[in-house]
């Protein structure tokens, strides 16, 4: 169902408690101007405050997810606007999204968009997905973390050499990388990508929540630390009534009825 559409997304929701997020500023291929970003976190503020949405779904309209950050728009800037601004910082807000976020990568996926679908916690891809961080050939370097998280996602060597060179990889090279965790043929990415946000949105969502912040974790400490943390949430989860649903749902042979609370 339909919710609204701004001037570069649709927002809808379907009734398995998925929130679908679409760009579509098909001129541009999908380039991440600052309007669009402003979209997409306003969709997020609304799905992450409504108790009806479980997980949400990224995808992009058209050929592309998304062609970048919007390279005409950055054109003119200098370094004191762009420094003094903090330029691109409010792009984070698509990764402290409390609830999953599930990326559905349709087509090009580069420079910022690339980096967008890497704020995710899931990256799906279609067999046309191409993947890069070509900002090099523009005299700069990825601006949103895609130094960062393309690293820690396939490696050195290979995020060295699509940084340094700016070539892309395609969607197989990209599931072997462990980059994205499935690539189907595009007409059926959605579905898939459907299917397995509703899974996540049958569970509890403060557990959700819990489980991502357990796993982000695992990028942000050392392995002692992150094993103590998670065994941390993980006494907390009993503080919770849906663990004890979740216990009893299957002592009993039948299936949860998780209340979020
Ligand atoms: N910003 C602004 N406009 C863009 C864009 C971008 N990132 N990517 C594509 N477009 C526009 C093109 O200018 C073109 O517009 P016009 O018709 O008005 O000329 C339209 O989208 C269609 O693009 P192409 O004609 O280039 O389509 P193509 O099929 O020949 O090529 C492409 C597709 C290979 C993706 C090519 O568009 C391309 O290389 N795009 C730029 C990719 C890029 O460099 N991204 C990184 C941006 S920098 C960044 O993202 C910084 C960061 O880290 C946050």
């Amino acid at each position: 169902e339909n919710r609204w559409s701004g001037d570069f997304i649709h927002v809808s929701h379907t009734d398995a408690k998925v929130g679908l997020i679409e760009l579509d500023r098909p001129k541009a291929l999908n380039a991440l101007c600052d309007g669009l970003m402003l979209e997409v976190a306003k969709a997020l503020d609304e799905f992450d405050a409504d108790k009806s949405i479980g997980a949400v779904i990224i995808t992009g309209r058209g050929r592309a997810f998304a062609a970048g950050a919007d390279i005409k728009e950055m054109l003119p800037l200098n370094y004191a606007q762009v420094a003094g601004g903090d330029f691109l910082a409010h792009w984070g807000r698509v990764s402290k999204n409390t609830k999953p976020v599930l990326a559905a990568v349709n087509g090009f996926a580069f420079g910022g968009g690339c980096e967008l679908a890497m704020m995710c916690d899931i990256m799906y891809a279609s067999d046309k997905a191409v993947f890069g961080q070509p900002e090099i050939k523009l005299g700069t370097i990825p601006g949103a973390g895609g130094t960062q998280r393309l690293t820690r996602a396939v490696g050195k060597s290979l995020a060295m050499e699509m940084c340094l060179s700016g070539e892309p990889i395609k969607a197989d090279q990209a599931l072997v990388a462990g980059l994205v965790s499935k690539v189907v043929p595009g007409d059926q990415l959605l579905d898939e990508a459907h299917k397995t946000a509703a899974k996540i949105a049958e569970m509890s969502q403060l557990t959700t929540a819990i489980c991502k912040e357990a796993v982000n974790v695992a990028f942000e400490s050392t392995l002692a630390e992150g094993v103590r943390f998670e065994r941390r949430m993980f006494h907390a989860t009993f503080g919770t009534e849906d663990r004890r649903e979740g216990m009893s749902a299957f002592a009993e042979k039948r299936k949860a009825n998780f209340k979020d609370c």
